[in-house]
């Protein structure tokens, strides 16, 4: 397993002194780097961190494979209900091993497809039903808190939907993930003796990926979830490396810390040359916002911290958010993610057709044309004083997936550390939550509800043209 990180384009001898690094800024901010990694592994003895010890949990690893292994064959959807942490793993895993969804191989009980429904848009979640065929639907109902309201209302729907074609038989059409420890999901799961995988308390949902969470729907799916774990484990030992130059995720915490710090990158744009990455895009952009973004650091002092992330695939979004990039506001640090080894370097045609805007083209490949089209975004953006940095990994298989999760975990624990913020919780989505609790009807909500009114007779009072 190999995954590359250059951060050369992160400097001021490529970037420009007013955007970029210099080597004193890297070595005055070794101390910072040091007591981050002291700060996050100190927490982790505690208990109160758990992702870094999910690679190495051979119990739920083999009940997992075990449970994949004795419903092979008999379902050919695999539905997960669920929604952020809950869903975005499990979709970055799909979309790297299996493919984006256009040109994933047909599906069938030997090789079931995997259908999310992570939000309740009515056209979505009704139109995804009649796509499933409910004597062939596994549903995975996932929620580590097991009152989500958008994964109860839809699993609620699922339930009726299953049961009105397969009566008492839709018991066995399900497979829960939930919380050990609390939850209605729990309870209706021991109450319908459904089969349970849990997620261990100290491991909250966007650093959940290698936990049931995603692994279930993995190994349902194919994915050998040993070698995505061993690729973790290889790179959790990589992380508690002391030594910067060792430890990729530390020095990538530090470098996105000292540009938004001290040249105002604001915006980290992940940017992924790999269809197969993008749904690791997505899962990347809640892993960073949600964890970094916080009102107050741990003293209590009102700091606003975060840095946006922003997701862009190459080389589509060249020719809809270059230009911004190059041109726009200089509050972005880019971060590519390249693949050394692709399964099919797409060779293009040899025969000319005598057009130069086409044959010169002729003979190559599209590997090559996609790693030239980064290589050449990163010059110019460079040119452009626009720092950048780029992620190498050798190719898209469980192993690197693996490792790859685990390094991002990791720079977004140290650059908590590095901003003194809790990057594990997240307040901040409480709120709305509980407003719709009081919109909706929840017992126990009333206030919310009434907050709300007074909130909306407040608008109706506003002036606008
Ligand atoms: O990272 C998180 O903790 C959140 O994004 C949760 O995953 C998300 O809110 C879903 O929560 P739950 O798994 O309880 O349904």
């Amino acid at each position: 397993m190999r995954i590359a990180f250059d951060e050369r384009n992160l400097m001021a001898d490529m970037a420009g002194k007013e955007n970029g690094l210099n080597a004193a800024d890297l070595r005055a901010g070794a101390g910072l780097a040091k007591r981050a990694l002291a700060g996050f592994r100190a927490s982790w003895q505690k208990g109160l961190y758990g992702f870094p010890d999910l690679p190495d949990q051979s119990e739920t690893i083999a009940a997992i494979r075990s449970y994949a292994k004795s419903v092979a064959g008999k379902f050919d959807t695999i539905c997960v209900v669920g929604i952020g942490g809950s869903a975005l793993g499990a979709w970055a895993i799909d979309c790297a091993l299996r493919g984006m969804h256009p040109v994933q191989k047909e599906f069938s009980r030997k090789n079931p497809r995997l259908v999310i429904l992570d939000n309740v848009d009515p056209s979505f979640v009704m139109g995804a039903l009649k796509t499933m065929d409910p004597k062939r639907t596994l549903v995975v109902p996932i929620a580590k808190s097991g009152a989500t309201a958008e994964t109860v209302a839809t699993l609620l729907i699922v339930t009726a939907w299953l049961e009105s074609t397969l009566g008492r038989k839709a018991r066995n059409h399900f497979a829960v993930v939930t919380s050990a420890g609390r939850g209605d999901l729990k309870q209706l799961a021991e109450q319908r003796k459904y089969p349970t995988f849990h997620l261990p308390e100290n491991v909250g949902g966007r650093f959940s990926v290698l936990s049931a969470v995603g692994l279930l729907p993995a190994a349902l799916t194919g994915a050998d979830i040993r070698r995505l774990c061993s690729g973790a484990s290889a790179m959790t030992k990589l992380c508690w490396l002391p030594d910067l130059r060792k430890n990729t995720a530390l020095r990538a915490a530090l470098c996105h810390h000292l540009l938004a710090a001290r040249k105002s990158k604001s915006i980290q744009v992940a940017f992924p040359y790999s269809n197969r990455l993008w749904g690791s895009a997505f899962w990347f952009r809640q892993l960073w916002a949600e964890s970094l973004g916080k009102r107050t650091d741990r003293n209590g002092t009102v700091v606003h911290a975060g840095q946006t992330p922003v997701a862009a695939l190459g080389t589509t979004d060249q020719h809809s958010q270059v230009q911004l990039y190059m041109e726009g506001p200089n509050d972005k640090v880019f971060s590519f993610w390249a693949v050394r080894n692709q399964p099919d370097a797409g060779a293009i045609p040899k025969t000319p057709t005598g057009f130069e805007a086409m044959d010169y083209l002729c003979g190559q490949s599209l590997a090559r044309l996609l790693d030239a089209e980064r290589r050449s975004t990163e010059a110019a953006l460079t040119e452009n004083g626009r720092p950048n940095c780029t992620f190498t990994l050798d190719r898209v298989d469980e192993e690197h997936l693996g490792a790859f999760f685990q390094l991002m975990e990791f720079e977004t624990a140290f650059a908590g550390e590095m901003l003194n913020i809790n990057a594990f919780d997240q307040e901040g989505v409480e709120l709305g939550k509980k407003f719709t609790f009081g919109l909706m009807g929840r017992k126990g909500f009333g206030d919310y509800k009434s907050r709300f009114t007074a909130y909306e007779a407040k608008r109706k009072t506003v002036k606008t043209v």
